[in-house]
């Protein structure tokens, strides 16, 4: 990409605010930085943090805006209206985080028919199952890693038998979907592009023919064999992809970094204690405070707009920081202090207007079943040493693992 680009015909020259070079600390900890960014103002010029990203993009990170550029359909996520390209496109499929209405329309509701509240509210019992299963197994040696033990299996375990996935090498499987979502290097996040692409057609072939099951993937097999023309092997890919990945990532590190912000605000875990019904309060506080998606998946510009006093440029790429805008003090007062009682209505942790998260409720269940059942079972948790890595890029928030204790 270009150097900094002049905001009309160069009379204004924006400055390039390159996020790696902030390095390491940027990662453990973007907060300092984005609360000085909103200070000067609520659209920035950026250079994403990944190594090897050389692109510049636009990064909101004021609540009002980004909550608005959520919504706006001038901001297109599909790139090829724009001439760019992405990987998930060009390896996986059109899937709903790729297209924009009527195509995402379609698509959604054709998920939205198998993927009912009914069904994830029959899962209840099935999540509580889990987590019992892997507290019983994490507990007896006194010390562990989270992730590890509860935070990675619970969701994945929920998601493969909510599609219907089979038993798999998870570790490979682990390596492939975490690469992708944060990846170490290009070439890396390519490769395991390539990887769960064919992963992904494989398991659609087989369960194809296997025939119908009665789990989501299998009903939205179905669909496409009754009337082809409604979802292409290549859309199945796609929201086979969105579910898969999108269902489990994103909620590990809920689950983690809810126990970690816990663990590190002793007063705010004793009201939990002392008051278990608080527990889906201190999930949405955590959603707030350090939500899983730190910025959005890009947004194009399809024709010139202005966000926040910021004339955008036809097909300049948007990034909408849910993060820093979940921390901004004209929407949430005294943003930084992590505070299960305070008001969290109005977080972006889950997005916000037609791509808003589609396993939001899925997602809340498990966490607030996992949090409530450790704290319950384990009454002297505590942390065992720092957390592990933060992961890397500039899609999501979680550490790779958290040594805790009991
Ligand atoms: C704590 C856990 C989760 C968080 C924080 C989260 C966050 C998000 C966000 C921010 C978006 C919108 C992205 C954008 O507009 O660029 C999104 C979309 C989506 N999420 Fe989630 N998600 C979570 C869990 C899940 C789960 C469990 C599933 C599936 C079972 C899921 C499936 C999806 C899908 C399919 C979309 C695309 C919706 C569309 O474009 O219409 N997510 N999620």
């Amino acid at each position: 990409m270009d150097g900094p680009r002049g905001a009309s015909e160069g009379a204004i020259v924006t400055e390039v605010i390159d996020l790696g070079e902030f390095g390491d600390d940027f990662r453990r900890d973007p907060h300092p930085v984005y609360a000085r960014l909103r200070a000067r103002g609520p659209v920035h010029r950026i250079r994403p943090p990944s190594p090897d990203a050389r692109y510049e993009a636009w990064l909101v990170v004021g609540h009002a805006e980004a909550r608005a550029a959520l919504a706006d359909p001038r901001l297109a996520k599909d790139p090829s209206g724009v001439g760019a390209t992405s990987l998930d496109e060009e390896l996986i499929g059109k899937h709903l985080l790729v297209t924009d209405p009527p195509r995402h329309t379609r698509l959604r509701s054709l998920v939205t028919r198998a993927f009912t509240a009914r069904r994830v509210e029959e899962m209840r019992p099935r999540i509580q199952r889990i987590t019992d299963d892997l507290l019983d197994a994490m507990l007896p040696p006194g010390r562990g890693d989270l992730v590890e033990s509860l935070a990675y299996p619970l969701p994945l375990t929920v998601i493969c038998e909510l599609l219907g996935v089979p038993e798999m090498d998870r570790t490979e499987f682990r390596q492939m979907s975490t690469e992708a979502v944060a990846p170490t290097s290009a070439e890396s996040e390519y490769d395991a592009f390539v990887r769960l692409a064919g992963y992904l057609t494989d398991l659609i072939e087989d369960k194809r023919c296997a025939g119908p099951s009665g789990d989501l993937l299998s009903d939205l097999i179905r669909t496409t064999a009754e009337d082809g023309d409604r979802l292409s092997a290549e859309e199945l890919r796609g929201m086979a992809f969105v579910l898969l990945i999108a269902g489990h990532e994103t909620t590990v590190n809920l689950i983690t970094t809810g126990v970690h912000a816990l663990l590190t605000h002793p007063g705010q875990l004793a009201s939990l204690r002392a008051d278990m019904s608080l527990v889906d309060d201190a999930v949405e506080e955590a959603l707030r405070w350090e939500g899983p998606v730190e910025n959005a998946t890009f947004r194009y510009a399809a024709e010139p707009l202005d966000i926040g006093g910021t004339p955008i440029a036809r097909g300049d790429t948007v990034m909408v920081g849910l993060t820093a805008a979940d921390r901004d003090s004209h929407r949430f007062p005294d943003p930084d202090r992590f505070d299960i009682r305070r008001d969290t209505r109005g977080h972006l942790a889950f997005g916000h207007g037609v791509h808003y998260c589609l396993g939001a409720p899925l997602a809340r269940l498990e966490a607030r079943t996992a949090i409530r059942t450790l704290l319950e079972r384990a009454p002297g948790l505590a942390l065992d040493g720092p957390p592990g890595d933060w992961l890397p890029g500039r899609l999501m928030r979680g550490v790779r693992s958290l040594p805790v204790r009991w």
